[in-house]
């Protein structure tokens, strides 16, 4: 590490894809702020970046709390003086048929997925902009592209994550600034975990009219096995972007995640919506 070395904050470090990032980008170099809710769920990460030589700070910051971003970002500025890398990955999902989620519930999904995001960045930009540009990028997901059924409320978070950054990269080229969208498929992390977590309270409703479609989703990810990708092989996509002369707008993860994310495009949604009305057990019975 050295004094002029590049600077990257990432958010939701504490599991998954922010953990994996931010340690990439400390083993690239990088002198990286990794911050989650809960500070302590960052000690091992901490540690194991102080054992092998690499600067990585470990910061409080719940995205959806102005005063964390505002005190983070100021501490960055101050004790850094820069910032070139915003890694947006913060998030979760909630599950549910759209009559059945509470309205409370919606609101915070957008208030962590959505209004986090763009929270973070408008504290960024300032100072990634004093730094002479940057790259802030945006973890979206292929839910983003293609919305699916029991998960409304978590594809419009992705949706308007896709919204916001393609419009946030037009507006911020000219000071040098790329924004980027990585859309992973299944990866391997608590997500699935803290799904459930976050929407136990809607899917486990035995009274439920959507009760055997709420079956078939719990089935899916509360048994899901190794089918996701590594959360690295996320990090190392997002350090191709971050080291990409001309970044793309969006990256894929995995070939599979490419096809599915051109199918919710080139399939007819009458097609695609009879298919996946199947799969999540949402046809009229005996059909
Ligand atoms: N895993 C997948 O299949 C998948 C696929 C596509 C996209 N993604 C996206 O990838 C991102 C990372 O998810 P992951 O797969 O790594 O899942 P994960 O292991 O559950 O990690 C999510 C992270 O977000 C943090 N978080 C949640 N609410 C927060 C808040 N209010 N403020 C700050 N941090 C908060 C969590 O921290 P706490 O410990 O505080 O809860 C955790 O560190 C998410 O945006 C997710 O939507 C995941």
């Amino acid at each position: 590490m050295t004094a002029s070395a590049e600077v990257a904050l990432v958010t939701g470090c504490s599991s998954g894809i922010g953990e994996a990032t931010a340690w990439a980008l400390a083993k690239a170099g990088y002198r990286v702020y990794a911050t989650a809710r809960n500070v302590e769920h960052l000690e091992s990460l901490r540690k194991r970046a102080f054992e092998s030589g690499l600067f990585l700070q470990a910061r409080p910051l719940d995205v959806s709390k102005q005063g964390e971003i505002d005190a983070v970002i100021s501490e960055i500025g101050t004790e850094a003086g820069r910032l070139d890398v915003l890694v947006n990955n913060a998030g979760y999902a909630l599950f549910g048929a759209i009559e059945e989620i509470p309205s409370e519930d919606l609101r915070r999904q957008f208030d962590v997925n959505v209004f986090g995001l763009v929270d973070v960045s408008k504290a960024a930009l300032p100072l990634m902009r004093r730094s002479g540009g940057g790259t802030i990028v945006n973890i979206s997901s292929v839910a983003g592209r293609v919305p699916a059924p029991l998960m409304g409320a978590y594809c419009s978070t992705k949706f308007s994550v896709e919204a916001l950054s393609l419009a946030m990269r037009a507006e911020v080229h000219q000071f040098g600034i790329r924004v980027v969208i990585i859309e992973p498929g299944p990866v391997n992390t608590k997500f699935s975990e803290n799904a459930i977590k976050a929407s136990g309270h809607i899917i486990r409703r035995n009274d439920s009219p959507y009760a055997n479609a709420y079956a078939s989703i719990r089935t899916m990810y509360e048994n899901d096995g190794p089918i996701g990708a590594p959360a690295e092989r996320v990090a190392k996509v997002i350090m191709r972007a971050v080291r990409a002369k001309n970044p793309k707008s969006r990256y894929s993860v995995r070939a599979r995640d490419r096809l599915l994310s051109l199918a919710g495009s080139l399939v007819p949604t009458r097609v695609g919506q009879r298919f996946i009305r199947g799969y999540f057990h949402l046809n009229p019975p005996g059909r």
